[in-house]
């Protein structure tokens, strides 16, 4: 063998090596062969590192010179088609993957059976929508509360024969499920400086038999308005607008006069029937009117307990349910409806 050492066999046995190298790197397809042929075309054991150490046996330092640099050239050469090869079958890889696994972002999302917001929830929210762009702020009422603020604050002490009108659910340690969401008018009122405006949506309990009109469970809102100089009209009109939007027509209100401790004077507003235009029908009693809720002037003893001086300012206060509002709204003649579960009822709102 070390006779055919010679310049011109080294470099003839070079060009071979760079001809054999690119054919098979054609036929590498994956990162494991190129691997593989580079180890056997680069690696330590590989033709060209014996060529590159044969190079020291050749007398003449001009072949020397000669090979050395043609077998540098080889080398690098190889190296630099590897590079290539090895980033082409990356990218092939990718594109493979990717229009196997591609994602159309454009498609719409698939629908999710996983029921939507309650009648009631809808509602309320509306309801709060509408007294919001009026000036309204929101709050909600604590479901469990004591007797001060359920009664005593809002002008009903203990023993008051005005509790009967209350059938109150009472927890084994004398708490409420509050019966309405007057428990927050005296925080409302101690918790800010007027003008006061605000409502309070909340479930509310009762102790009570039920039937297409009674629930032990229902919701309020409950409103609240302080300022100097407010009087009964402030309180027709801003309900007035508020049923006008909530129903979307025009109604009319009217006031007649009833008793809550904590108004004075109190009474029930009345809207037109919404379903017959105040024209009269069975669920008017051919009235023409529905009682809707209980309202009236803020009782000055309420506003003294909540350290609001009376003569300097009044308010109003409202009550009315959420429910009841609902019925009329979508012609539903049972308000057990609301809480039965029953989704083919559900599923229409
Ligand atoms: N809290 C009363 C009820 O539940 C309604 C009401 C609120 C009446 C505010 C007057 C003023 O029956």
């Amino acid at each position: 063998m070390a006779d055919d050492i010679n310049k011109d066999n080294l470099l003839e046995h070079i060009s071979d090596i760079v001809n054999k190298y690119s054919e098979s790197l054609k036929n590498t397809k994956d990162l494991a062969s190129l691997n593989r042929l580079e180890i056997s075309t680069l690696g330590r054991k590989s033709e060209l590192t014996t060529i590159l150490k044969q190079i020291k046996d050749l007398k003449d330092p001009q072949e020397k010179k000669a090979v050395g640099q043609q077998a540098n050239f080889a080398k690098k050469s190889i190296e630099d088609l590897i590079l290539k090869r090895r980033d082409s079958i990356k990218s092939d890889y990718l594109a493979g993957v990717e229009s196997k696994e591609k994602i159309d972002v454009t498609i719409p999302g698939r629908r999710i059976e996983t029921g939507h917001i309650h009648p009631i929830t809808q509602m309320t929210q509306l309801c709060e929508d509408i007294f919001m762009r009026m000036g309204f702020d929101v709050c909600y009422p604590y479901a469990i509360d004591d007797d001060f603020h359920n009664f005593e604050a809002v002008n009903i002490p203990p023993n008051h024969p005005a509790r009967d009108s209350w059938d109150t659910f009472w927890t084994e340690d004398d708490q409420i499920a509050i019966t309405h969401t007057s428990s927050m008018q005296n925080r409302i009122l101690t918790s800010s400086q007027p003008p006061i405006r605000v409502i309070v949506p909340g479930r509310c309990f009762r102790n009570e038999a039920t039937d297409a009109r009674h629930e032990h469970t229902f919701t309020q809102i409950e409103g609240v308005y302080v300022d100097k100089g407010i009087n009964l009209t402030h309180m027709l009109g801003v309900l007035k607008e508020f049923f006008s939007k909530f129903y979307e027509r025009e109604v009319d209100v009217k006031f007649t006069p009833d008793y809550f401790p904590f108004v004075e004077p109190g009474g029930m507003m009345s809207l037109s029937c919404i379903l017959c235009n105040g024209k009269g029908c069975s669920v008017c009693k051919k009235t023409g009117w529905l009682e809707i809720l209980g309202c009236g002037m803020i009782h000055p003893k309420v506003l003294e307990m909540a350290n609001i001086d009376s003569n300097t300012y009044s308010g109003f206060a409202w009550g009315f349910g959420v429910e009841r509002l609902i019925m009329l709204k979508y012609d539903i003649n049972d308000i057990r409806y609301f809480y039965s579960g029953n989704l083919d009822f559900l599923k229409q709102f």
